[in-house]
């Protein structure tokens, strides 16, 4: 299978825990990557508000990450903020076996 070679692998399913975010780096950029119900989702791990590299460390609830700072809130699929503002970047994911490929994108500032 031809994967996109803008995909990079980073992990394995199994290396990700339920609920927990881990951080990686990638290109210099900070990436949060998410197991949630099966789902897998990446974000940027730097929150607008004080441009801190903590998204990775926050709370799951309802479809959302809790920056553990002050609380902002994001949707894990979108990277938005409550009514569709913009808040991080999301980047594709792609699953292939128990393979994690995550697309980088051209980083654009996002708040
Ligand atoms: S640094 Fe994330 S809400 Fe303040």
């Amino acid at each position: 299978m031809l994967i996109d070679k803008q995909f990079i692998k980073i992990c394995t399913i199994d290396d990700l825990k339920e609920n927990l975010g881990k951080r990686f780096i990638i290109d210099n950029s900070e990436i949060a990557v998410f197991k949630v119900e099966g789902e897998i989702y990446a974000l940027s791990n730097i929150c607008p508000h004080q441009k801190s590299a903590i998204i990775f460390d926050g709370l799951i609830e309802c479809g959302k990450v809790i920056c553990p700072a002050h609380g902002w809130e994001f949707d894990l699929a979108t990277g938005n903020q409550a009514g569709g503002r913009r808040g991080l970047t999301s980047y594709p994911v792609f699953i292939h076996g128990r393979d994690v490929y995550i697309k980088m994108i051209e980083k654009d500032i996002n708040w």
